[in-house]
Protein backbone atom coordinates (compact mmCIF):
# COMPACT_ATOMS: atom_id res chain seq x y z
CA UNK A 1 0.00 0.00 0.00
CA UNK A 2 1.59 3.40 -1.11
CA UNK A 3 1.63 6.07 1.83
CA UNK A 4 -0.25 9.52 1.19
CA UNK A 5 1.37 12.87 1.41
CA UNK A 6 0.09 16.30 0.28
CA UNK A 7 0.11 20.23 0.64
CA UNK A 8 -2.76 22.89 -0.51
CA UNK A 9 -2.66 25.32 -2.76
CA UNK A 10 -2.96 29.02 -1.87
CA UNK A 11 -4.35 31.78 -2.56
CA UNK A 12 -2.67 35.40 -2.34
CA UNK A 13 -5.61 37.82 -0.78
CA UNK A 14 -3.56 40.99 -0.99
CA UNK A 15 0.06 42.29 -1.32
CA UNK A 16 1.55 40.32 -3.96
CA UNK A 17 4.87 41.96 -5.62
CA UNK A 18 4.97 44.61 -2.83
CA UNK A 19 5.50 41.72 -0.27
CA UNK A 20 8.92 40.66 -2.49
CA UNK A 21 9.99 44.63 -0.72
CA UNK A 22 9.40 44.43 2.95
CA UNK A 23 5.23 44.89 2.76
CA UNK A 24 2.76 42.67 4.40
CA UNK A 25 0.90 40.51 2.58
CA UNK A 26 -2.05 38.24 3.39
CA UNK A 27 -2.38 34.53 2.36
CA UNK A 28 -4.42 31.61 2.76
CA UNK A 29 -4.44 27.72 1.61
CA UNK A 30 -6.93 26.47 -0.48
CA UNK A 31 -7.35 23.11 0.73
CA UNK A 32 -9.71 21.63 -1.75
CA UNK A 33 -6.99 22.14 -4.08
CA UNK A 34 -4.08 19.86 -3.12
CA UNK A 35 -0.58 18.05 -4.48
CA UNK A 36 -0.23 14.52 -3.33
CA UNK A 37 2.84 12.55 -3.58
CA UNK A 38 2.48 8.63 -3.25
CA UNK A 39 5.58 6.97 -1.66
CA UNK A 40 5.81 2.97 -2.35
CA UNK A 41 8.76 0.96 -1.19
CA UNK A 42 10.92 -0.37 -4.05
CA UNK A 43 13.47 -3.33 -4.48
CA UNK A 44 16.70 -2.74 -2.07
CA UNK A 45 19.44 -1.27 -3.69
CA UNK A 46 16.39 0.91 -6.59
CA UNK A 47 17.53 4.13 -5.01
CA UNK A 48 15.01 7.18 -5.41
CA UNK A 49 13.22 7.67 -8.29
CA UNK A 50 10.22 10.59 -8.40
CA UNK A 51 7.13 10.07 -11.04
CA UNK A 52 5.49 13.41 -12.40
CA UNK A 53 3.30 11.64 -15.10
CA UNK A 54 1.49 15.01 -15.26
CA UNK A 55 4.88 16.33 -16.22
CA UNK A 56 5.77 13.32 -18.35
CA UNK A 57 9.22 13.57 -16.22
CA UNK A 58 11.11 11.15 -13.80
CA UNK A 59 13.88 11.99 -11.69
CA UNK A 60 16.42 10.33 -9.96
CA UNK A 61 18.70 12.22 -7.69
CA UNK A 62 21.58 14.25 -8.72
CA UNK A 63 19.79 14.78 -11.76
CA UNK A 64 20.34 18.92 -11.22
CA UNK A 65 16.53 19.78 -11.43
CA UNK A 66 14.38 21.53 -8.81
CA UNK A 67 12.79 18.55 -7.06
CA UNK A 68 15.97 16.42 -7.35
CA UNK A 69 18.04 19.38 -5.80
CA UNK A 70 14.55 19.51 -2.86
CA UNK A 71 14.47 15.89 -2.44
CA UNK A 72 18.84 15.81 -2.13
CA UNK A 73 18.55 18.97 0.32
CA UNK A 74 15.40 17.37 2.36
CA UNK A 75 17.76 13.81 2.98
CA UNK A 76 20.83 15.29 4.03
CA UNK A 77 18.01 17.77 6.64
CA UNK A 78 16.49 14.58 7.94
CA UNK A 79 20.21 13.16 7.83
CA UNK A 80 19.32 9.86 6.29
CA UNK A 81 20.51 8.16 3.60
CA UNK A 82 18.46 7.91 -0.17
CA UNK A 83 15.51 5.82 0.60
CA UNK A 84 14.68 2.84 -1.77
CA UNK A 85 11.01 4.10 -2.98
CA UNK A 86 9.41 5.16 -5.67
CA UNK A 87 7.35 8.45 -5.45
CA UNK A 88 4.37 10.15 -7.64
CA UNK A 89 3.54 13.30 -7.68
CA UNK A 90 0.14 14.57 -8.92
CA UNK A 91 -1.83 17.99 -8.37
CA UNK A 92 -5.24 19.40 -8.96
CA UNK A 93 -3.30 22.99 -8.65
CA UNK A 94 -3.14 24.77 -11.89
CA UNK A 95 0.56 25.32 -12.93
CA UNK A 96 1.93 29.05 -13.22
CA UNK A 97 -1.21 30.21 -12.39
CA UNK A 98 -0.46 31.87 -8.96
CA UNK A 99 -1.81 29.38 -7.29
CA UNK A 100 1.34 28.31 -5.19
CA UNK A 101 1.49 25.30 -7.38
CA UNK A 102 5.53 24.54 -7.21
CA UNK A 103 5.69 25.08 -3.39
CA UNK A 104 2.72 22.36 -2.35
CA UNK A 105 4.67 20.05 -4.74
CA UNK A 106 7.24 20.37 -3.09
CA UNK A 107 6.25 20.41 0.61
CA UNK A 108 3.93 17.22 -0.41
CA UNK A 109 7.84 15.94 -1.43
CA UNK A 110 9.46 16.48 1.85
CA UNK A 111 6.90 15.34 3.46
CA UNK A 112 7.21 12.26 2.03
CA UNK A 113 10.63 11.89 2.65
CA UNK A 114 10.17 12.60 6.39
CA UNK A 115 7.23 9.99 6.03
CA UNK A 116 9.77 7.38 4.36
CA UNK A 117 12.20 7.76 7.31
CA UNK A 118 9.41 7.44 9.91
CA UNK A 119 9.88 11.40 10.70
CA UNK A 120 7.53 13.58 10.77
CA UNK A 121 8.57 17.77 10.18
CA UNK A 122 6.92 20.86 11.44
CA UNK A 123 5.66 23.38 9.73
CA UNK A 124 8.60 25.89 9.75
CA UNK A 125 10.93 23.12 9.08
CA UNK A 126 9.49 22.12 5.36
CA UNK A 127 8.79 25.60 4.44
CA UNK A 128 12.29 26.45 5.24
CA UNK A 129 13.47 23.51 2.96
CA UNK A 130 10.94 24.45 -0.15
CA UNK A 131 12.09 28.52 0.24
CA UNK A 132 15.64 27.38 -0.62
CA UNK A 133 14.36 25.08 -3.35
CA UNK A 134 12.21 28.15 -4.50
CA UNK A 135 15.36 30.49 -4.04
CA UNK A 136 17.55 28.21 -6.07
CA UNK A 137 15.13 28.52 -8.98
CA UNK A 138 13.08 31.44 -9.07
CA UNK A 139 15.56 34.11 -8.30
CA UNK A 140 13.72 36.33 -5.40
CA UNK A 141 11.14 34.76 -4.05
CA UNK A 142 9.63 37.04 -1.04
CA UNK A 143 8.80 33.42 0.75
CA UNK A 144 4.88 33.66 1.79
CA UNK A 145 4.18 30.60 -0.80
CA UNK A 146 6.17 27.74 0.98
CA UNK A 147 5.19 29.65 4.11
CA UNK A 148 1.26 29.34 3.72
CA UNK A 149 1.54 26.40 1.79
CA UNK A 150 3.66 24.84 5.06
CA UNK A 151 1.15 26.37 7.68
CA UNK A 152 -1.85 25.61 5.79
CA UNK A 153 -3.70 28.84 7.76
CA UNK A 154 -4.25 31.93 6.77
CA UNK A 155 -1.53 34.42 7.47
CA UNK A 156 -0.03 37.91 7.28
CA UNK A 157 3.80 37.67 6.12
CA UNK A 158 6.41 40.18 6.04
CA UNK A 159 9.92 40.18 5.60
CA UNK A 160 12.08 41.65 8.01
CA UNK A 161 15.31 43.69 7.18
CA UNK A 162 17.04 40.77 8.91
CA UNK A 163 16.22 37.71 10.28
CA UNK A 164 13.45 35.06 9.22
CA UNK A 165 9.83 36.70 8.10
CA UNK A 166 7.14 37.65 10.62
CA UNK A 167 4.50 35.38 10.20
CA UNK A 168 0.89 36.23 11.39
CA UNK A 169 -2.31 34.12 11.98
CA UNK A 170 -4.77 35.95 10.05
CA UNK A 171 -7.76 36.61 12.32
CA UNK A 172 -11.28 36.42 10.07
CA UNK A 173 -14.49 37.64 10.63
CA UNK A 174 -16.69 36.92 8.04
CA UNK A 175 -17.47 34.47 6.57
CA UNK A 176 -16.16 35.55 3.13
CA UNK A 177 -17.14 34.00 0.17
CA UNK A 178 -14.86 34.46 -2.79
CA UNK A 179 -14.72 33.51 -6.44
CA UNK A 180 -11.06 32.05 -8.12
CA UNK A 181 -11.23 32.36 -11.81
CA UNK A 182 -8.67 31.34 -13.94
CA UNK A 183 -7.20 33.31 -17.28
CA UNK A 184 -6.04 29.73 -18.73
CA UNK A 185 -2.88 32.12 -19.54
CA UNK A 186 0.13 30.33 -17.82
CA UNK A 187 2.14 32.97 -16.58
CA UNK A 188 5.84 32.12 -14.74
CA UNK A 189 5.78 34.16 -11.50
CA UNK A 190 9.87 34.26 -11.86
CA UNK A 191 9.45 36.71 -15.19
CA UNK A 192 7.30 38.82 -13.92
CA UNK A 193 9.28 39.39 -10.97
CA UNK A 194 12.49 40.23 -12.55
CA UNK A 195 10.56 43.02 -15.14
CA UNK A 196 9.24 44.36 -12.04
CA UNK A 197 12.50 44.60 -10.53
CA UNK A 198 14.33 46.19 -13.40
CA UNK A 199 11.58 48.96 -13.39
CA UNK A 200 11.80 49.51 -10.21
CA UNK A 201 15.82 49.76 -10.09
CA UNK A 202 15.21 52.28 -13.35
CA UNK A 203 13.20 54.52 -11.36
CA UNK A 204 13.03 52.94 -7.16
CA UNK A 205 11.15 56.15 -5.63
CA UNK A 206 8.02 55.57 -7.97
CA UNK A 207 7.58 51.74 -7.54
CA UNK A 208 8.42 52.10 -3.54
CA UNK A 209 5.56 55.13 -3.25
CA UNK A 210 3.56 52.01 -5.33
CA UNK A 211 4.83 49.59 -2.49
CA UNK A 212 4.14 51.28 0.42
CA UNK A 213 0.25 52.39 -0.47
CA UNK A 214 -0.33 48.55 -1.29
CA UNK A 215 1.62 47.83 2.17
CA UNK A 216 -0.72 50.57 4.06
CA UNK A 217 -4.29 49.27 1.70
CA UNK A 218 -3.21 45.30 2.97
CA UNK A 219 -2.94 46.60 6.46
CA UNK A 220 -6.84 48.09 6.26
CA UNK A 221 -7.88 44.88 4.69
CA UNK A 222 -6.16 42.83 7.32
CA UNK A 223 -9.11 45.20 9.85
CA UNK A 224 -11.83 44.61 7.00
CA UNK A 225 -11.79 40.79 7.21
CA UNK A 226 -12.32 41.03 11.03
CA UNK A 227 -15.10 42.89 10.29
CA UNK A 228 -18.36 42.09 8.38
CA UNK A 229 -19.10 45.49 5.81
CA UNK A 230 -18.07 43.77 2.26
CA UNK A 231 -18.67 46.43 0.28
CA UNK A 232 -15.86 48.80 2.56
CA UNK A 233 -13.70 45.21 2.00
CA UNK A 234 -14.03 44.95 -1.48
CA UNK A 235 -13.24 48.49 -2.13
CA UNK A 236 -10.24 48.18 -0.78
CA UNK A 237 -9.50 44.84 -3.25
CA UNK A 238 -10.23 47.18 -5.69
CA UNK A 239 -7.91 49.64 -4.84
CA UNK A 240 -5.34 47.14 -4.51
CA UNK A 241 -5.79 45.73 -8.04
CA UNK A 242 -5.20 49.25 -9.06
CA UNK A 243 -2.24 49.39 -7.71
CA UNK A 244 -1.11 46.16 -9.73
CA UNK A 245 -2.28 47.62 -12.20
CA UNK A 246 -0.10 50.36 -12.21
CA UNK A 247 3.07 48.52 -11.39
CA UNK A 248 2.46 46.85 -14.65
CA UNK A 249 1.66 42.84 -13.37
CA UNK A 250 -2.32 42.76 -14.97
CA UNK A 251 -3.21 41.70 -17.70
CA UNK A 252 -6.03 42.58 -20.52
CA UNK A 253 -6.99 39.12 -19.61
CA UNK A 254 -7.60 39.74 -15.91
CA UNK A 255 -8.75 43.22 -16.08
CA UNK A 256 -11.58 41.73 -18.19
CA UNK A 257 -12.08 39.37 -15.56
CA UNK A 258 -12.26 42.07 -12.42
CA UNK A 259 -14.63 44.09 -14.99
CA UNK A 260 -16.71 41.09 -15.13
CA UNK A 261 -17.15 40.18 -11.59
CA UNK A 262 -17.94 43.86 -10.78
CA UNK A 263 -20.45 44.00 -13.45
CA UNK A 264 -21.74 40.88 -12.04
CA UNK A 265 -22.34 42.50 -8.35
CA UNK A 266 -18.88 41.53 -6.73
CA UNK A 267 -18.31 43.56 -3.61
CA UNK A 268 -14.40 44.01 -5.28
CA UNK A 269 -11.75 42.00 -7.26
CA UNK A 270 -8.22 41.71 -8.06
CA UNK A 271 -5.99 39.36 -9.39
CA UNK A 272 -3.86 36.92 -7.42
CA UNK A 273 -0.66 35.96 -6.72
CA UNK A 274 2.60 36.87 -10.08
CA UNK A 275 -0.20 38.23 -12.61
CA UNK A 276 0.30 38.72 -16.47
CA UNK A 277 -2.20 35.36 -16.64
CA UNK A 278 -2.88 33.01 -13.90
CA UNK A 279 -6.19 33.85 -11.50
CA UNK A 280 -7.98 36.23 -10.06
CA UNK A 281 -10.09 36.50 -7.37
CA UNK A 282 -13.65 37.87 -6.68
CA UNK A 283 -15.34 38.93 -2.93
CA UNK A 284 -18.57 38.20 -3.16
CA UNK A 285 -22.22 37.79 -1.04
CA UNK A 286 -23.07 34.39 -0.95
CA UNK A 287 -26.16 34.85 -2.79
CA UNK A 288 -24.61 36.48 -5.73
CA UNK A 289 -21.53 34.20 -6.34
CA UNK A 290 -23.88 31.75 -8.88
CA UNK A 291 -24.32 35.17 -10.78
CA UNK A 292 -21.03 35.95 -10.71
CA UNK A 293 -19.20 32.75 -11.27
CA UNK A 294 -21.42 32.50 -14.82
CA UNK A 295 -20.58 36.38 -16.05
CA UNK A 296 -16.93 34.93 -15.30
CA UNK A 297 -17.41 32.07 -17.42
CA UNK A 298 -19.21 34.43 -20.13
CA UNK A 299 -15.84 36.66 -19.87
CA UNK A 300 -14.10 33.69 -20.46
CA UNK A 301 -12.59 32.35 -17.73
CA UNK A 302 -11.66 28.57 -18.21
CA UNK A 303 -12.38 27.76 -14.65
CA UNK A 304 -14.26 28.90 -11.53
CA UNK A 305 -13.73 27.78 -8.00
CA UNK A 306 -15.64 29.14 -4.76
CA UNK A 307 -14.10 29.24 -1.73
CA UNK A 308 -14.63 30.45 1.67
CA UNK A 309 -12.76 32.01 4.99
CA UNK A 310 -14.00 31.96 7.91
CA UNK A 311 -13.23 32.22 11.76
CA UNK A 312 -10.44 29.47 12.06
CA UNK A 313 -9.10 29.48 8.55
CA UNK A 314 -10.08 28.38 5.38
O1 LIG B 1 2.43 33.44 -8.60
P1 LIG B 1 2.71 32.87 -7.26
O2 LIG B 1 1.71 31.91 -6.77
O3 LIG B 1 4.10 32.28 -7.19
O4 LIG B 1 2.69 34.11 -6.22
C1 LIG B 1 3.71 35.06 -6.34
C2 LIG B 1 3.65 36.10 -5.29
C3 LIG B 1 4.64 37.25 -5.56
O5 LIG B 1 4.43 38.20 -4.51
C4 LIG B 1 4.36 37.92 -6.89
C5 LIG B 1 6.07 36.79 -5.56
C6 LIG B 1 6.60 36.38 -4.20
O6 LIG B 1 7.64 35.73 -4.16
O7 LIG B 1 6.00 36.75 -3.18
Amino acid sequence: MAAMYSAPGKLILAGEHAVVYGQPAIAMPLQALRATVSAEAAAIGAGLTVHAPDLGAVWRLRAHAPLSDLAERALRFLDVAEPDATLTISSAIPIASGMGSGAAVGAALVRALAGLAGRELDAAAVSGLVYESERAFHGTPSGIDNTVVAYERPIIFQRQPAGPPAITPLAVGGPWHFLVADTGVASETRAVVGDLRRRWQADPAHYEALFASVGGLVRRIEAGLLGGDGAALGGLLNENQELLRTMGVSSADLDRLVAAALAAGAWGAKLSGGGWGGVMLALVERRAAAAVAKELLAAGATRVWPTELAGSGA
